[in-house]
């Protein structure tokens, strides 16, 4: 018999679409056992302040479509600090709670992992549109900004070839290539640029010029923001060096962020709030709740925290074939 009687769930880091979805499926799955739900207000600088609010079943209902996050969100480097690690738990404490639940990225899951290694226990859910946890094959929210990426990508090349322009477009990911390189491959894109494979601007320059001489209309490139050289600095060499296309600079932003999460997201997360919850409930703690073969697994937080590259060479070598 758990001792569970009352748990907290926090929404951290950048909002992905879909954390609605795994807040409701966490608050459902605990009121089918009688637990009791607080939801924190502004993530983990709502934790250190105390900022509850009972969720139930009837307060999460409509949410389940909604992009972002109910809860609100915040950065909050502190909490990297021992001393706001244990004000967050003692917080949690005085408000008679037993578990914690964090919905969060890479950076928030490593306060899921230190609440663990103070005695608290905790768990996670893996929710970035980065898609840079390790292990986990993908985390909530990549499928909607991809979804998101790929369609102003293939507004983009509409424009593109009417005018016979290049069109570099940079998106969303923190350090990690993933959504460039997927976003790239999906929208048909002559090149994508990522972190993990640092291009030459001559070579790329010599590529698109060669593209103009065969008569191409357009001249399509994904550029992840943590590439380097970055967006900006193809937009300047395209520029100094003429290719015959004129090229234009297109930064996706946040809009990736946002948005209805798709079908898939809508049941990542479901499966993901009450696979949460169930590994709470059993005791299992420092894990973060991913996919793993298509299946809900249980990752230790240590593992799903080491560095990971999930732009593998297989997506490399389908890119390059695809782009001629
Ligand atoms: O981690 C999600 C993310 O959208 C990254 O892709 C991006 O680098 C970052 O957050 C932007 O952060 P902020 O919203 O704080 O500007």
């Amino acid at each position: 018999m758990s001792a569970m009687r009352r748990i907290a769930v926090v929404t951290s880091g950048g909002d992905a679409p879909g954390m609605n979805a795994a807040v409701r499926a966490l608050v459902r799955s605990a009121a089918a056992e009688q637990i009791e739900v607080l939801g924190v207000r502004d993530g983990f600088s709502g934790l250190v302040a105390g900022r509850f609010e009972p969720l139930d079943s009837r307060a999460v209902a409509g949410i389940l479509a909604r992009g972002g996050t109910i809860l609100g969100s915040t950065r909050f480097p502190r909490l990297h600090d021992r001393a706001a690690q244990e004000e967050a738990i003692a917080q949690l404490s005085g408000a008679g709670v037993d578990g914690l639940v964090v919905i969060g990225g890479n950076g928030s899951q490593q306060g899921t992992l230190a609440f663990h290694r103070l005695g608290f226990p905790a768990v996670g859910v893996a929710s970035t549109i980065d898609n840079d946890l390790a292990v986990t094959e993908t985390t909530i929210g990549v499928d909607t900004a991809l979804n998101t990426a790929v369609g102003y990508i293939d507004r983009l090349k509409d424009t593109a070839t009417s005018h016979q322009r290049a069109f570099l477009t940079e998106v969303m990911g923190r350090n990690s290539g993933y959504l460039a390189m997927v976003a790239a491959i999906a929208s048909g894109a002559e090149l994508a640029m990522v972190p993990e494979r640092p291009v030459d601007l001559e070579v790329v320059a010599e590529d698109v010029r060669a593209s103009y001489g065969r008569g191409k209309r357009h001249y399509i490139v994904v550029i992840a923001e943590g590439a380097h050289p970055g967006a900006h600095d193809l937009v300047e060499y395209l520029g100094s060096h003429p290719s015959g296309f004129e090229a234009r600079l297109t930064v996706l932003g946040h809009v990736q962020r946002g948005g209805s999460p798709t079908v898939f997201d809508r049941l990542l997360a479901c499966r993901f709030g009450a696979g949460a919850f169930h590994a709470l409930l059993a005791g299992r703690t420092g894990i973060v709740v991913g996919l793993v073969e298509g299946r809900i697994a249980e990752i230790p937080l240590e593992d799903a925290l080491a560095p990971c590259n999930k732009v593998t060479p297989e997506m490399l070598a389908l890119a390059d074939v695809l782009a001629r």
